[in-house]
């Protein structure tokens, strides 16, 4: 990690009002919100900023729409988005609107700039000229007429008539910038990435770029031209120009001369239909005003719902709120980070949202979690236990990147910060999804180590009791890395992790990153639940955990394998399908299309619980690939619960659910038996979980 202090500034695009936000704006400003969190936990001086854009003839016609005034309008618009960022726990530095009067002295000091500037081949940057041509009001843009759809020259974008417009505007002269642009995204002095979008401005540039309008005759809702009363400032401009407003240009404040001017970077991440105004025009409008440009751009790919475009038409919208209510701000976060990489498109779908909730929350952080504090609330009286010394070797320090596995595995290892600098590398290139896979794979590790190191038999025998500490003191640090390291995504699960280890509910901070912070003695805090599993609508589980089992069914249930009280009925568990075949007599055979009804996969044990009042039974949750489900077998007379976490069993995917002492079981595990104790059926190589067993 470096040790100098960074100073970057991070933007959104600022959003318009014409409407409420919508899941695209969460998902720039999740987006953003967590790259500062990451950059503030790497020890970096970050401003992030996001904001309103509240000027242009949309918002004219709308406010004339709803009878109001047009500030009126931006006032409970903009209220909105703030509202929503309350919600996804967004903690921005500072949330600019155009129609500040601050915003508005900023834009024309840019002006006055501009008009006085000259292009590298000495013209005038500004020139008044005649416009004429394709105008769309909803995207604020003017068209070529090969872009639009015919007849009617329909924009693509928004699949409404453009209209024709003359008049005599003021015009920057973009294209004497073609050559600067160029060199300075080639050279990288402006990088753009992904890739992709870097080629297709490069691509633009190719073809020849044109001078653009900065001025508007019809509309008035804006800033107004000082040399032309009746225009307004071109709404883009306006906007683009909150990025160095919002800092403190107007009065060449110290947020702008600290972050923008002096900073190390100026990242604006945006929505690649957004990019010829950020990657052309507005470098190109700094470079003129002798302003220093953005340093980098980095465009998100677009969420579409069931392949399809989000459109209030096709009724497929996502709605923010609704999405950050139904789950948690974390979930949501977590969610739309980790389904897919941020520079692509990609589809959600609420089963995906419900699906990955349950396994990558509930089951393996929630289970690692609650398992590591359960352990150490039960085997070292609720306190954290004595600090694992390592012999760290000469010249062995934080710079190597350490092997958890072999952390976990050995009783040696040196503990250093190799985990957190390669998670935090990973959000500093804006691959939130690949810091979230890094993570997850520990946590995977974790999981595993808990399972191979027993640390239930090694509390049975004193002798090992050094051994049951060494192990359960790096697995409470193992926790607390994994809760700072997830904290830019979800901070609110972080706080509460913390709350747990004991360290209070806070916010992590650079120091968190060492390893080896918790202190010996200290005691644990209690234990809450972090993600609750859901079913598949997203509603708490019914007959889960807190679902009293009713007195009838717990009469008249006896323990007993899943099997044995699962209509239709099934072979008993004992009996594995191949043995009770061979017993079988000719006659009692069944053929093969009876057999192929009997849907058999490969499950991975993701949690176990025992059930309370039972000695045989045993709640799993079990990963099916295509679903994680609650299974409940007879086997915890056999197998301790938390042996059984990670196990690749053999599961009848297609049985009806039943319930076991008031808990439902969707499915049954196989297992065989020696002496009337119950052996599980495995695979010996590693299948995938939802394998079909054939
Ligand atoms: N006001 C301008 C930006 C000015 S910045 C100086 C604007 N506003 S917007 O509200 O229409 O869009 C803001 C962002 O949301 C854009 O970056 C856009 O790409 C993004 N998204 C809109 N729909 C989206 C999806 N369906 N998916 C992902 N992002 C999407 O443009």
């Amino acid at each position: 990690m470096s040790t100098t202090k960074r100073v970057s500034v991070i933007t959104t695009p600022i959003y318009y009002v014409n409407d409420l936000p919508h899941v695209g704006h969460a998902y720039t400003t999740i987006a953003a919100d967590t790259l500062a969190r990451a950059r503030r936990l790497g020890g970096q001086d970050v401003f992030f900023l996001t904001g309103t854009d509240e000027h242009g003839q949309n918002i004219e016609r709308i406010a004339r729409e709803r009878g109001i005034s047009e500030q009126e309008h931006c006032d409970a618009i903009s209220a909105a988005f703030r509202s929503l960022w309350d919600r996804y726990d967004i903690r921005y530095d500072r949330f600019i609107r155009t129609t500040e009067d601050v915003h508005r002295r900023g834009v024309l000091k840019l002006w006055a700039r501009l008009r006085g500037a000259k292009t590298p081949d000495g013209r005038d940057a500004v020139y008044l000229g005649k416009y004429s041509g394709w105008y769309c009001p909803r995207c604020e843009g003017f068209k070529d007429e090969e872009e639009l759809r015919q007849p009617d020259n329909v924009c693509p974008d928004h699949e409404r008539p453009c209209e024709w417009t003359e008049e005599e505007n003021f015009f920057f002269r973009l294209s004497a910038y073609e050559g600067w642009l160029r060199e300075t995204i080639e050279s990288d002095r402006l990088r753009i990435r992904p890739d992709s979008r870097r080629n297709e401005i490069l691509g633009v540039i190719k073809q020849g770029l044109k001078d653009f309008s900065v001025s508007r005759a019809r509309v008035k809702w804006g800033i107004a031209v000082p040399e032309q009363p009746d225009h307004v400032l071109y709404v883009w401009v306006d906007a683009l120009s909150n990025y160095v407003t919002a800092l403190g240009f107007a009065d060449d404040g110290e947020a702008y001369r600290h972050y923008w001017a002096g900073g190390d970077e100026r990242l604006h991440l945006i929505g690649k239909d957004i990019i010829r105004f950020h990657c052309l025009y507005w470098p190109a409008i700094l470079h003129a005003a002798g302003v220093p440009v953005p340093t980098r751009e980095f465009a998100q790919g677009f969420i579409t719902r069931d392949g399809r475009k989000l459109s209030k038409t096709t009724g497929n919208v996502i709605d923010p709120v609704a999405l950050v209510q139904r789950l948690g701000p974390d979930a949501a976060r977590y969610f739309v980070l980790r389904e897919a990489p941020y520079g692509a498109d990609w589809d959600f779908t609420d089963s995906a949202f419900v699906g990955r909730y349950n396994a990558d929350l509930a089951n393996d952080l929630g289970n690692l979690v609650s398992r590591a504090l359960t352990m150490a609330a039960k085997y070292c009286d609720g306190k954290v236990p004595p600090r694992w010394e390592p012999s760290v070797p000469e010249g062995v320090g934080p710079a190597r990147a350490v092997d958890f596995t072999e952390m976990f595995a050995t009783s040696v290892c040196v503990p250093n910060d190799g985990l957190a600098a390669k998670v935090l590398g990973r959000y500093e290139d804006i691959d939130f999804s690949g810091a979230l896979t890094e993570l997850w794979g520990w946590i995977g590790q974790f999981n595993q180590a808990i399972v191979q190191a027993q640390p239930w038999s090694l509390a049975k025998d004193p002798a090992r009791r050094g051994e049951l500490e060494a192990f359960l003191y790096r697995l409470l640090e193992g926790v607390r890395l994994v809760a700072v390291l997830v904290s830019p995504v979800m901070p609110r699960a972080a706080s509460r992790i913390f709350g747990m280890l004991g360290v209070g509910e806070r916010e992590p901070t650079p120091g968190d990153l060492a390893w080896g912070r918790l202190e010996p003695g200290r005691p644990l805090g209690s234990i809450l639940p972090l993600f609750p599993r859901v079913d598949r609508d997203g509603e708490p589980k019914s007959g889960s955990e807190d679902a009293p089992a009713t007195k009838t069914a717990t009469k008249k249930q006896k323990e007993t394998p899943v099997s044995e009280t699962t209509p239709p009925p099934a072979p008993k568990p004992e009996a594995a399908p191949a043995a009770a075949a061979t017993a079988a007599t000719a006659g009692d055979r069944i053929d093969i299309a009876e057999f192929a009804k009997v849907e058999l996969r490969a499950a991975k044990i993701t949690a176990a619980e025992k059930i309370a009042g039972s000695k045989k039974l045993v709640r799993l949750q079990v990963d099916l690939g295509s679903d994680v489900r609650q299974v409940v077998a007879g086997i915890a007379d056999a197998y301790e619960a938390e042996a059984l976490v990670g196990k690749t069993v053999i599961v009848v995917a297609n049985l009806k659910p039943a319930k076991l002492m008031g808990v439902e079981s969707n499915g049954m595990v196989l297992a065989g038996s020696i002496d009337g104790k119950a052996v599980l059926c495995s695979f010996d190589a590693e299948v995938a979980p939802g394998t079909k067993v054939k």
